[in-house]
């Protein structure tokens, strides 16, 4: 076995339709549109409505058409990824559910959690089976629809947060591709990021449902502070080891959970404003599919050559950059 790289060569989301703008958030708790924008960036975000579609339904959209982007048959993926705080079920895997809804039959598959870092950290994973030569194409998906565990009479957390998918190929890359990645986790006892109910330590009971605590909490100026910290600093820690200047990054790819967080980073890796994809102010945190949702928006001034670099912080705690050259 060689070692070899992995490009991005399909992209592919999958947005629901319906919109939840500020203004209708003003009309379900205490809140309103200019605190939301000023503190987040946040609009608008998509809510996932129809009851017997969850995540798997949004991930196998956009993979059908990040397979189609790449000119690519499901039937010839070795390995699906997929990142979701928000699975269709405990278990089964969604990724297992993805398998068989778009038809991948020579494909295996599993989840992984890591929140907002998800994506990433599956964007590392696939990208390790195609540099070992274990794996020719694989999908990775980042997918979650919040709007299920999001307490919408909690204001502190309730407006952060929307539903979406994305999903890209990746295949061996002749030049360019995914160079470097840093990945940091530091578990989080204190639980300032976190769902308390539902996994095995506190069991769904009549009281954990009564006393909402299926729901994700945040404690968010502990969060605010760690997330603005560690994404910056993640994201000069892979600029050094590759010997890249402000200059030399075409793009940052940042998670979208706060457009300050997303500014703060920004003028830490000295990138200017246009530099930086941002569509916070559209979708919301959509936790594992931010990431793929943006590099989608911007596909087409993408160059050959650009240097990207992606950037993530989460639950867990989580937090992680890659680093990549575009070429598709
Ligand atoms: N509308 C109006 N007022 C509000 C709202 C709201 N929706 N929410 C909170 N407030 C109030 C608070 O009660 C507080 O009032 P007080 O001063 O009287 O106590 C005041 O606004 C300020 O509250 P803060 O929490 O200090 O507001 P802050 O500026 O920190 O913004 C936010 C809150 C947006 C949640 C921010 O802390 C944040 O973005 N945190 C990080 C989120 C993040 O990065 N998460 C990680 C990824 S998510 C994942 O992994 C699933």
């Amino acid at each position: 076995m060689s070692l070899k790289r992995a490009k991005i060569t399909g992209l592919g989301r999958y947005l629901p339709e319906y919109i939840l703008t500020n203004k209708e958030m003003e009309t379900m708790v205490d809140t309103n549109d200019e605190w939301i924008q000023s503190r987040t960036g946040i609009s608008e975000r998509r809510i996932l409505k129809d009851p017997d579609k969850a995540t798997a339904f949004m991930a196998s959209e956009a993979a059908k058409e990040a397979l189609a982007d790449a000119n690519v048959k499901a039937s010839e993926i070795d390995v699906i990824v997929l990142a979701t705080v928000t699975p269709d079920y405990m278990f089964p895997a969604t990724a297992a559910l993805v398998q068989k809804r778009i038809g991948a039959e020579n494909a295996w598959g599993f989840d992984l959690s890591a929140a907002c870092s998800g994506f990433l950290f599956a964007l590392s994973t696939g990208s390790m089976m195609i540099e070992s030569g274990r794996a020719k194409k694989v999908l990775v998906i980042g997918a979650d629809k919040m709007s299920s565990i999001v307490d919408f009479t909690d204001r502190t957390t309730c407006i952060l947060f929307g539903d979406a998918a994305g999903a890209v190929v990746l295949e061996e890359a002749e030049k360019g591709g995914i160079i470097d990645f840093v990945h940091h986790a530091d578990g989080d006892e204190e639980c300032s990021l976190y769902q308390h109910a539902g996994g095995s330590l506190n069991p769904a009971t009549l009281e954990s449902v009564k006393s909402r605590q299926h729901y994700l909490k945040q404690d968010g100026r502990v969060v605010f502070k760690k997330a603005t910290q560690g994404m910056a600093d993640v994201s000069l820690e892979i600029m050094e080891r590759n010997q890249l200047t402000g200059d030399d990054v075409a793009w940052l790819v940042p998670h979208q959970a706060n457009k300050r967080i997303i500014d703060a980073t920004a003028r830490r890796m000295g990138l200017s404003t246009d530099k930086v994809m941002i569509n916070i102010e559209k979708f919301g945190n959509t936790t594992a599919a931010t990431i793929p949702l943006c590099l989608y928006d911007w596909k087409n001034k993408l160059n050959e050559g650009d240097k990207i670099i992606l950037a993530a912080f989460g639950g867990g705690i989580t937090w992680g950059a890659t680093y990549l050259e575009w070429s598709k």
